[in-house]
């Protein structure tokens, strides 16, 4: 199955997604703070993966080439709206998996790029990533892992959040736990069609706030995408020969931000 509705739409609707769909300012500053740990040269070529107005934005901070491989042309002028004038990435339209340019750049980015792309092609993205770096490249990631579900049930979860008063959105504070308990026991896939059918079931049964209810229905036309999470574990064996596995680092400004880590990984 492909992702085709990652479009023009969702993108002019860009600014209505909080984390963990778009980076937050904690993993913003981890891509940061990486980035100035890593020595990276004046005018680095790099690659993203994607189009994601934060990365550029990043980018453009840190005076680095960047390259911008997307399949959507639309995609990537519409979200430059969000970046600025100071966007001076480049843009190259292709696949990620047919990408052919071997040993150019010193960092890629990918910002939940590989869960994108349906389990059986995540290896086949790390290697894409591997050919694109130049030896002693880096790789800064941040990847959408799974872990055991804290709650029954959707309905817990939004009982759960609403105990407390928090400085986040009801996005935020409930997606990456109704996300863990959507994907209980099965294939690792939230098919977002699904879960926001899912959240309308419980908002007409009056399981759900009308607010809770709000805070997804107003994504659902433009959040019809799969995402297809990892685990730890996989992530490891899949790297393994390619990449020396540096470390997970966690945000820390957001309720599931575990779950979302940026993960560095060194071309071996
Ligand atoms: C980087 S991804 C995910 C961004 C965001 N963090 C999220 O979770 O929604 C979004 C971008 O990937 C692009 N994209 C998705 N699959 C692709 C593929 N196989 N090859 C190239 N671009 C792709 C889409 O066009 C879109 O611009």
């Amino acid at each position: 199955m492909k992702n085709d509705h990652w479009n023009l739409s969702r993108a002019r609707r860009w600014k209505l997604f909080d984390p963990p769909a778009r980076p937050s300012h904690g993993e913003l500053d981890i891509y940061r703070a990486i980035l100035s740990e890593s020595r990276i040269s004046y005018g680095a070529r790099c690659a993203l993966l994607g189009s994601t107005p934060e990365i550029r934005r990043l980018a453009c901070q840190n005076n680095l080439e960047l390259h911008c491989v997307d399949k959507d042309p639309e995609v990537y002028d519409q979200l430059r709206e969000l970046v600025g004038e100071e966007d001076r990435s480049r843009f190259i339209c292709c696949d990620w998996l047919e990408v052919e340019h071997s040993n150019r750049y010193e960092i890629v980015f990918a910002d939940g790029s590989m869960n994108m792309l349906p389990h059986s092609q995540h290896k086949q993205f790390l290697e894409a990533v591997w050919q694109l770096l130049s030896p002693g490249g880096r790789v800064l990631m941040r990847v959408h892992i799974a872990t055991e579900p804290e709650f029954e049930s959707i309905e817990d979860v939004f009982a759960w959040a609403r105990k407390f008063i928090s400085r986040e959105s009801i996005f935020t504070s409930t997606r990456t736990h109704i996300d863990m308990t959507y994907i209980r026991g099965g294939m690792l896939t939230v098919d977002f069609r699904d879960l926001h059918a899912r959240v309308r079931e419980l908002a007409e049964s009056h399981k759900i706030t009308k607010e809770e209810y709000d805070a997804y229905d107003r994504l659902a036309e433009f959040n019809k995408i799969s995402l297809y999470y990892t685990t730890k574990e996989e992530l490891r064996t899949m790297v393994e020969g390619m990449f020396e596995l540096k470390g997970y680092r966690i945000g820390g400004d957001y309720t599931g931000d575990k779950n979302h880590p940026v993960v560095v990984l060194d071309k071996v």
